[in-house]
């Protein structure tokens, strides 16, 4: 209980990291693996994940992010893309794996499968971009909060140019785009905003029991 709220009042989103301090290749990869156990809408994960390590991309993001010094001053840049379309493969990928992993026969798997495809495959693009953009923001909560738990600080950030994002990172042609990044690194001690108290709505506002 006393992690569990503590871990979310140290967590914050930060401004300033320090530039100087990087994530190491293990808390990197436990952070990863965390996010690639997210739960997901059917199981599908209908989404794509870049870790960005390279100084000159980061600086290349950083005019095209409001120019916002998190993205060149983080360890690492973690870009959150949703695909914008897909076809029956998404789910016969998918089901593929189910097999594999557990050992089962596709055939008992076709039902399913059917009803995914009933469910998924006929709807409007932008219906389809909207779904795809839920499932991969869990997957980036779940990011944050894996980091928060590993003492990475992190700045979750919308403020950036996804069409831009993706002529760089070449998504459009992947028929992805970027949905959301995080940055990951360690906090500045200069950073003000560290003491600052959390705003949140109070419990009243927030919660209706039933
Ligand atoms: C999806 C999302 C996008 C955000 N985009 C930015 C951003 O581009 N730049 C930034 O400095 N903070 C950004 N924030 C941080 C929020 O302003 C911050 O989480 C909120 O004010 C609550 O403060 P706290 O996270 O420090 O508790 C974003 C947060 C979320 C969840």
């Amino acid at each position: 209980m006393d992690d569990t709220l503590s871990i979310r009042k140290w967590r914050y989103a930060t401004k300033k990291f320090d530039a100087n301090k990087k994530v190491s290749n293990e808390d990197l990869e436990t952070l990863l693996e965390a996010t690639r156990l997210s739960a997901s809408s059917y199981g599908l994960q209908p989404y794509h994940i870049y870790v960005i390590s390279n100084q000159e991309t980061k600086e290349k993001l950083r005019p095209i992010s409001w120019g916002q010094s998190q993205i060149s001053d983080a360890s690492h840049i973690i870009v959150f893309a949703n695909s914008t379309d897909f076809d029956a493969n998404l789910v016969d990928n998918y089901l593929e794996n189910v097999s594999r992993t557990r050992n089962i026969p596709q055939a008992g798997l076709k039902g399913y499968g059917d009803f995914m495809k009933s469910k998924l495959l006929d709807l409007p693009l932008d219906s389809k971009g909207s779904w795809t953009t839920k499932q991969v923001y869990l997957a980036f909560g779940n990011a944050m909060q894996a980091a928060a738990e590993l003492k990475i600080d992190t700045c979750p950030m919308e403020g950036f140019e996804p069409e831009k994002y993706n002529e760089i990172l070449g998504l459009d042609e992947k028929n992805q785009n970027a949905a959301v990044v995080l940055a990951i690194g360690y906090r500045s001690e200069e950073d003000e905003t560290q003491h600052y108290a959390k705003v949140r709505k109070s419990r009243e506002e927030l919660f209706t029991y039933i």
